[in-house]
């Protein structure tokens, strides 16, 4: 059976608008709400999630009277998958009906005016990861060969979820995300390099399905949660577990302005 079949046939034809990828520490939003909870590993087609502080299901569930899909948990090109693996699931949300897709993710600050648990709105991004989700034989039913890449993170989402951050009384800072492949972390002169191109935020996901939503017609909102200064900005060394317990702490806030994003969408 195909993923698309599958995923109708289990969920009773849920068509939800709004797809939701959950970053590092940032899952508990599928715990509160949730209708259909599915693991990856059940989903024909998908791959399972392997990193620490990520379940590996895909959600359906009602916010604010919204159909949503949210993956808690996603899967990263350093785990060995091809980008076109961990990008699978952005195709599958798009025949599933969806029409708007907010990325997160947990992020290092590049930009030192950020603080460890700032909420960082994605205005654009830098693919540094050396691949790209589109490579190979092109589906012309789902985008174009040569895709515009001139506003991924929609201006008109930005501005809707500044104003809900507003009235949330939540501050919110605005940049531009750069993506590596990781696994390894950044050194200082990495940081540096990133810094004089234009980055703000530094990780290890996002872009590839950044790519291919915008390649598919979907309106993308992208939103880092700062977890640590980046390599070098600050005097710590940097681990996994100091990004899962910052993103820990600010879980309310991003919950509060997702689930208000959603429901003004
Ligand atoms: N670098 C790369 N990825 C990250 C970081 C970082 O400092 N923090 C969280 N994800």
């Amino acid at each position: 059976m195909g993923t698309i079949e599958f995923l109708n046939e289990k969920t009773n034809n849920y068509a939800p608008e709004i797809g939701i990828i959950l970053g590092s520490g940032l899952g508990e939003l599928a715990d509160e709400y949730c209708d259909i909870a599915i693991p990856y590993s059940e989903i024909p087609d998908f791959i399972k999630s392997t990193v620490k502080g990520h379940k590996g299901r895909l959600v359906f569930a009602k916010i604010n009277g919204k159909r949503v899909v949210m993956m808690q948990g996603r899967n990263h090109y350093y785990e060995g998958h091809s980008m076109q693996e961990i990008t699978y699931p952005v195709k599958v949300m798009k025949k599933l009906g969806v029409k708007t897709l907010i990325l997160t993710n947990a992020a290092g600050a590049v930009n030192e005016s950020f603080k460890p648990s700032d909420l960082m709105l994605i205005t654009d991004h830098i693919n540094n990861m050396g691949a790209n989700p589109l490579f190979g034989a092109n589906d012309e039913t789902l985008g174009e060969r040569f895709p515009d890449m001139s506003e991924i993170y929609k201006k008109k989402l930005i501005e809707l979820a500044e104003g809900c951050a507003d009235k949330l009384g939540i501050k919110l800072q605005k940049g531009v995300y750069f993506a590596n492949s990781g696994p390894s972390y950044e050194t200082p002169a990495e940081i540096r390099m990133a810094r004089i191109l234009g980055a703000d935020a530094v990780g290890m996901s996002t872009v590839p399905e950044a790519i291919v939503a915008n390649y598919c017609k979907l309106d993308v909102l992208g939103i880092s949660c700062i977890s640590n200064a980046a390599s070098g900005v600050g005097s710590a060394a940097l681990s996994h577990e100091e990004v899962i317990d910052v993103t820990n702490q600010s879980k309310a806030k991003f919950k509060n302005l997702i689930k208000a994003i959603v429901q003004a969408l």
